[in-house]
């Protein structure tokens, strides 16, 4: 935390939440003309600053240079370099209709790093295909990268029609190849436009040389776009970028990157998942749009930067999110992702990244590689390699050190997307899918407090030789589980370890004997012993669960839980066939269930969801209770240290 220093300045945000400006991303394969395009319609629009033009002019004059519409561009962009308080990636430009905002991504890797800071955030993208060239696999990368994050509407402009000799052959042949890919790609609003940025073919006046074009001009094509709605309806996240500490005051300063808050308005801070009321919302002066009646409201919405203070003084630092209970992020430290890759070395399982999402700096590890796909020709491969090179796309999972705060991309996507750092540097971008909310709310009592030991897990761990965790067996009723946990717990026992199995049917006998087998007492059930598997395991020991565990989202939570005590978690698939489990019926309770005796029997006529990705998948009709014993350890050990 900081204990004073100036927020203003450090708040002062490029980003502009204006929805009357259309903010357009521009991409394109070097050397296809984009520069040109963006100097041409800055000068065409008369967009730019007073006199700009003329001294560009002239001093390409003075260095015997032919002017080009590109050195407009480098010469803004040089010019907004020093000056700091602008995002040197965004310049406006302005047609009859309404204002843009022009996004500028050189390459992936400044595209990348906008990406988290929610500057691209684009509301459509131009991207630019040099027609002596044709299509290039950057042509398609870019177009891929785009649809990834969500950007829906497209202009494609076949600049340098006059190196074509304004062929409407070529144009149609190159339209034809694109427009293929990206219908594979689901965009809706494709325009193709022929132009030729450096004569001022189709940008803003329409083209005599290519009177064969019955479609609109760039110009007119960005006019036909819309603006997306600030994501004000979206449920609020607040993410904290720093806390100041005045006086006895703190305002706890960051964005509001979706929904709204009021004065008054209870939040919760996740991670830590603590809760407070807003007591005061200061908006700093200078974040444009200037202030508006909202402050005086004790409103904020999407897209301001603001400060707030809270009734209760609760521990908030850079990189938690606010947001209403009902609402909550997912917590986690494992997530499913797409993860695009632009760094020349390649991804690899279990190297340790820095993620950055939002606010938040996490270290994590790539566990899984599902599949891989080539980020041109769009070919999928199911793979069992252990990397994931330069320009592929891979379907994966993430492991973090901490717990992280995420949202599912296609539900909130600010916090749905993210960058993995190595050693400085950026080296992919992604976002996240397949995130299971849980309801963090569902404290009865608002007069109860988490008192926090004086103990630390350290210290716990020291003593212990190893940290607590939380190692949780699922599967059919017969499959194996109570046998290799018991297992399980011996072997860690004679390592001199401190394991303690918790067992469905003991646990049923005493804690949960008010519990039956209707899917509502089954969730009790595995809450319950979720949560007195984390008490345990910060206690610094090893629990093993054997529970059928039927539910997926059960066993999500069970893992949130173990999480909010920094405990490991590693769930184990203990995997039979029903067949085999009904062939074994050590109780006699399958034979029951198929003579009607018993209702509600797992994998009679009561479903169990099979584990989509454990750790630990052991097949017990395969493997010997010794194997499976041993691959778990095999697992476990390094991960207790
Ligand atoms: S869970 O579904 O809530 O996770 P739990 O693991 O606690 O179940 O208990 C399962 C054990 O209870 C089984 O191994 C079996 O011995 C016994 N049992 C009795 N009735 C049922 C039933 N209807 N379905 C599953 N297990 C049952």
């Amino acid at each position: 935390m900081k204990q004073s220093g100036n927020p203003h300045s450090a708040l002062r945000t490029p980003h502009s939440a204006d929805a009357a400006h259309l903010r357009i991303v521009f991409v394109g394969h070097v050397d296809h003309g984009k520069s040109t395009l963006i100097g041409r319609i800055l000068s065409d629009t008369n967009s730019l600053p007073e006199g700009k033009l003329e001294q560009v002019q002239r001093a390409c004059a003075a260095e015997n240079m032919e002017f080009e519409f590109a050195f407009l561009l480098d010469a803004l962009l040089e010019e907004q370099e020093q000056n700091i308080t602008i995002d040197t990636t965004q310049i406006p430009f302005k047609t009859a209709k309404r204002n843009y905002m022009i996004i500028d991504a050189p390459g992936h890797k400044e595209f990348l790093k906008n990406m988290i800071t929610g500057a691209s955030s684009a509301d459509a993208a131009v991207l630019v295909i040099a027609a002596n060239e044709g299509v290039q696999e950057q042509s398609k990368r870019h177009a891929y990268l785009l649809s990834l994050l969500g950007v829906r509407q497209f202009c494609v402009v076949v600049n340098k029609m006059d190196l074509a000799e304004y062929s409407e052959v070529r144009f149609l042949e190159i339209e034809k190849k694109y427009r293929e890919f990206l219908q594979t790609l689901n965009l809706e609003t494709n325009v193709f436009i022929p132009a030729s940025a450096r004569f001022g073919e189709n940008i803003t006046a329409r083209s005599t040389k290519m009177k064969w074009h019955k479609g609109p001009t760039l110009a007119e094509a960005l006019d036909g776009m819309t603006p997306l709605a600030p994501p004000t309806d979206l449920p609020l996240r607040f993410c904290v970028q720093d806390v100041y500490k005045f006086d006895d005051r703190r305002i706890i300063a960051g964005r509001i990157e979706t929904g709204m808050l009021q004065v008054g308005d209870e939040l919760v801070f996740s991670p830590a998942n603590k809760t407070s009321a807003v007591q005061s919302i200061e908006h700093w002066p200078i974040t444009p749009p200037e202030p508006s009646a909202r402050a005086q409201d004790g409103t904020a919405i999407a897209g301001d930067s603001i400060g707030i203070t809270l009734r209760e003084q609760i521990f908030v630092e850079r990189g938690y999110v606010g947001s209403h209970s009902k609402d909550a992020p997912i917590e986690t430290n494992r997530f499913h992702a797409d993860l695009f890759w632009i760094a020349r070395q390649p991804a690899h399982l279990s190297h340790l990244y820095t993620a950055r999402l939002a606010t938040q700096e996490v270290k994590c590890q790539i566990v899984s590689l599902d599949e891989v796909m080539d980020s041109s020709s769009l070919e999928r491969s199911p793979t069992k390699a252990d990397q994931l090179a330069r320009n592929e796309v891979g379907r994966l999972t993430i492991q973090t050190r901490a717990p992280i705060v995420l949202d599912n991309h296609d539900r909130l996507p600010p916090l749905g997307r993210f960058v993995l750092v190595d050693d400085g540097m950026i080296c992919g971008g992604g976002i996240i899918h397949g995130g299971i909310y849980t309801d963090r709310g569902a404290i009865k009592s608002k007069n109860i407090f988490w008192s926090e030991g004086k103990i630390t897990a350290q210290a716990r761990a020291a003593q212990h030789g190893h940290r607590g965790a939380v190692v949780w067996l699922t599967g059919l009723s017969g499959s194996g589980k109570s046998t290799i946990a018991q297992a399980l717990e011996r072997e860690l026992f004679i390592r001199a370890m401190h394991p303690y199995v918790l067992d469905g049917d003991n646990v049923r006998h005493g804690l949960n004997s008010n519990l039956g087998f209707a899917p509502e007492d089954r969730v009790e059930n595995i809450r319950r012993v979720s949560e007195m598997a984390k008490l345990m395991a910060d206690a610094g020991n090893v629990v093993i669960t054997a529970f059928i565990s039927p539910y997926r989202a059960d066993r999500q939570r069970a893992r949130a839980i173990a999480m909010e005590g920094n405990a490991e978690f590693i769930e184990v698939f203990v995997d039979a066939p029903l067949e085999v489990c009904e062939e074994r019926d050590p109780k006699n309770l399958y034979k029951k269930a198929r003579a009607g005796q018993i209702r509600e029997f797992t994998g009679i006529d009561a479903p169990y969801e099979s584990p989509i990705d454990p750790e630990i998948v052991v097949q017990t009709n395969q493997q010997s209770v010794e194997e499976s014993v041993a691959s778990i350890l095999e697992r476990l050990l390094p991960r207790l240290k």
